[in-house]
């Protein structure tokens, strides 16, 4: 049998740091990384929830985990000196928009300081590195229009954690044009840009599918109170994709050095909360949905805030698109809190097999990253 090919193989064998692996989507990369056979490294300052994927899946046994602040400059020059990584992809950030509220400074700090710090090492940094730094959607300014925003629109944000995402492209930007732009630079460094993801492992606060996750497992009716709310659904694999490969391409072709990628969903994953927890309830079991949640109001939602991205520069670039259909997220989402609740399976095992399973869709589908 041909083995596959992922990713170009470029991650194999090769010392890859991810700061935030202790988050959800730093939890679901590393596990990626290490099936794709790299030697995997991990900065974070704490583990942000309980329960937490990273300790569920027993990542620190797997991977060399430190604990480190990003806003301490010099912590974090002698963790990645030591480390000497080939890859690195910063994803430590504070993430929620309504802790940025309660704490500005935080946020601010960690989010545009602490990717300032990461580029200022990188910048006197004497080996070759593939950077990708990882922001938001809500690094745009959001103008409220229904076209799909695209990597020359405005950087901004209304609120401190969209604008400390806007304010951490900015920081990218000035370091590129000022240190990384030279030819030959052993550092490139590109930023990723996507939106709001669902998937297993997710525990965050205020985030409406670990809510429901949490209630279904101590046997609790959900309420909900805007039915019709819509979302554009995007399960966590997909924009990691869009990651590994914007770190595939940029290690291999340096012209696209300073740039930055929108990775977003496909337009048909727009549906409404009702019904995703309707669907979603179905892969739990309930004998109907009333056993799951509760509609108890209709508040009629004007979808401010929304906004979608436009991810043609990155089809055109490297053919990177979306895999997983609607029904797929749901199953892959929805069995990953049931395993972990219901069967306590082993979920590492049960989170690489979800991988392999992404993998062998995108192969079917001749998506560009897989052969
Ligand atoms: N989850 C989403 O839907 C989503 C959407 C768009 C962008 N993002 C971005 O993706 C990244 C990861 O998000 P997530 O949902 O996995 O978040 P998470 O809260 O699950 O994890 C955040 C990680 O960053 C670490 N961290 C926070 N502040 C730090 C600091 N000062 N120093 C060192 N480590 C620090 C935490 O310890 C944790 O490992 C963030 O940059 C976030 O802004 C997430």
């Amino acid at each position: 049998m041909v083995s596959k090919v992922v990713f170009g193989n470029v991650y194999s064998n090769k010392k890859v740091l991810v700061t935030g692996d202790t988050g959800f989507k730093g939890s679901w990369l590393c596990t990626w990384l290490i099936s794709l056979g790299a030697e995997v490294y991990g900065i974070s300052k704490d583990i942000p929830t309980n329960p937490s994927m990273f300790v569920e899946l027993g990542l620190a046994e797997k991977m060399k985990h430190f604990f480190a602040d990003v806003r301490d400059l010099e912590a974090i020059r002698k963790l990645i000196n030591e480390i000497e990584p080939d890859f690195l992809f910063h994803l430590a950030a504070q993430p929620i928009v309504s802790l940025s509220y309660r704490d500005p400074i935080d946020t601010i700090s960690s989010n545009v300081m602490g990717t300032a710090n990461v580029l200022e090492v990188l910048r006197s940094y004497t080996k070759p590195c593939t950077a990708i730094i990882i922001t938001s959607d809500k690094c745009y300014d959001n103008v409220e229009w229904i076209y799909g925003y695209k990597e020359t629109d405005a950087l901004g944000g209304k609120d401190i954690y969209s604008g400390s995402k806007g304010a951490a492209e900015l920081i990218f930007k000035s370091y590129y044009h000022s240190f990384f732009k030279k030819e030959k630079g052993l550092v490139q460094i590109a930023s990723a840009r996507a939106g709001n993801v669902i998937g297993g492992g997710d525990w965050a606060l205020d985030r409406i599918i670990p809510d429901c996750m949490r209630s279904w497992s101590e046997g609790k009716v959900v309420e909900i109170r805007s039915p019709k709310a819509t979302r554009p659904w995007q399960h966590v694999l997909e924009p990691l994709s869009g990651y590994l490969q914007l770190g595939e391409r940029l290690y291999k072709d340096h012209n696209l050095n300073g740039d930055s990628f929108n990775f977003g969903p496909k337009p048909e994953y727009n549906h409404t909360v009702q019904e995703i927890l309707e669907d979603m309830s179905v892969r739990w079991h309930f004998k109907n949905s009333k056993e799951a949640f509760e509609v108890t109001g209709n508040i009629k939602f004007y979808e401010a805030g929304l906004l979608k991205l436009n991810c043609d520069k990155a089809l055109f670039h490297f053919q990177w698109k979306a895999t997983l259909d609607y029904q797929t997220l749901i199953e892959y989402t929805s069995d990953w809190y049931y395993e972990f609740y219901k069967n306590k399976g082993d979920m590492f095992e049960f989170t690489k097999s979800q991988i392999e399973g992404y993998e062998n869709l995108a192969e079917t589908k001749n998506i560009s990253w897989i052969i």
